[in-house]
């Protein structure tokens, strides 16, 4: 998984758009991108939308926070389903295990579940959260984060370099709680839509952290976000090298300067597996 495109779902037009674009992912939002006054007449849409769609792209729905007034009927809509059209459920804000779990117990069952980790205390319990058996991803949420960590910019797509040093941090412990528990890793948005250079920085310095993917807003970020996160020819030759190399060789070994082991090795391979898995 590449890109992620997240789509109101009030917006027909727009989730029709998602369908015929080279995102890997829709995530139909009910959530923060859909007014009050919306959210009904959005799930009328959807009840309809989703019983006929037919795509080999993952669809998933961003629902609304458990605690909140709109969460009953984002789940009578889910469980209204037969068949499940979904291929996950988004969960916002959450900030523990238990959260979880009550989501768990409420959405059909063995629903996949992709969490979004976007408050200080959601992130503290990252590691708890990415143990639980339906729980297949995290998500950082930079936008709410900045909030919930006192952060001082209201954006969080800002180039200044502090603020994009400093998010770096989150994310990284984000990778880590998803990986340790074999999980995958995303980095949410970047805001700026029309700032291509600063999406791409985004997105290059996110894969280099570990992160498996990015959510996007917007059209235009899909080309370069699935291009930040495709490994080029250059690395994977280069990988295809390294496991030859080591393979050749007993134990440790140089490649024209580079010193070569075993973890080396393993590096390579996570990229190659990488390699196939898009393809796929
Ligand atoms: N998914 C699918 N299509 C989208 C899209 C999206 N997220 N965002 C824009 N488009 C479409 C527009 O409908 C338009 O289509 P058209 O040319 O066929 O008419 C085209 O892309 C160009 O859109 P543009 O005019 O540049 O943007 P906009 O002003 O219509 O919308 C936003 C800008 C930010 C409101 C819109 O991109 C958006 O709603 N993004 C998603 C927000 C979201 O999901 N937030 C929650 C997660 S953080
Ligand atoms: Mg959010």
């Amino acid at each position: 998984m590449r890109s992620l495109l997240s789509v109101p779902a009030s917006q027909p037009k727009m989730v029709e758009k998602a369908l015929t674009l080279d995102c890997d992912q829709i995530i139909l939002d009910l959530e923060d991108s859909v007014t009050p006054a919306d959210k009904a007449a959005a799930r009328t849409y959807l009840k309809d939308f989703l019983s006929k769609v037919e795509s080999k792209k993952r669809i998933s729905l961003r629902v609304n926070e458990l605690s909140s007034a709109f969460a009953k009927a984002d789940i009578d809509l889910i469980c209204g389903f037969n068949p499940q059209p979904l291929s996950s459920v988004i969960l916002p804000k959450i900030h523990n295990l238990d959260d979880v779990r009550s989501w768990a117990a409420k959405l059909p069952a063995g629903m996949q579940l992709e969490v979004q980790i976007e408050s200080a205390m959601g992130l503290i319990q990252a590691p708890h959260i990415a143990s639980h058996p339906q729980v297949i991803s995290l998500a950082f949420g930079p936008a709410d984060f900045m909030a919930s960590a006192g952060m001082p910019s209201s954006n969080p797509g800002t180039p200044w370099p502090e603020v994009a040093n400093a998010l770096q941090w989150p994310l990284m412990q984000v990778v880590i709680a998803a990986h340790a528990h074999g999980k995958t890793a995303y980095d949410g948005p970047y805001f700026q839509i029309s700032d291509d250079l600063g999406l791409s920085s985004s997105a290059r310095t996110a894969r280099a952290l570990g992160v498996d993917g990015k959510w996007v807003i917007h059209p235009n970020q899909i080309a370069l976000v699935n291009e930040a996160f495709t490994p080029s020819p250059e690395e994977i030759a280069h990988a295809e090298e390294i496991v030859a190399a080591f393979n050749a060789s007993s134990g440790a070994t140089s490649l024209d300067g580079l010193m070569i082991d075993e973890a080396s090795k393993k590096v390579a391979e996570r990229l190659l597996e990488r390699v196939t898995q898009i393809r796929k």
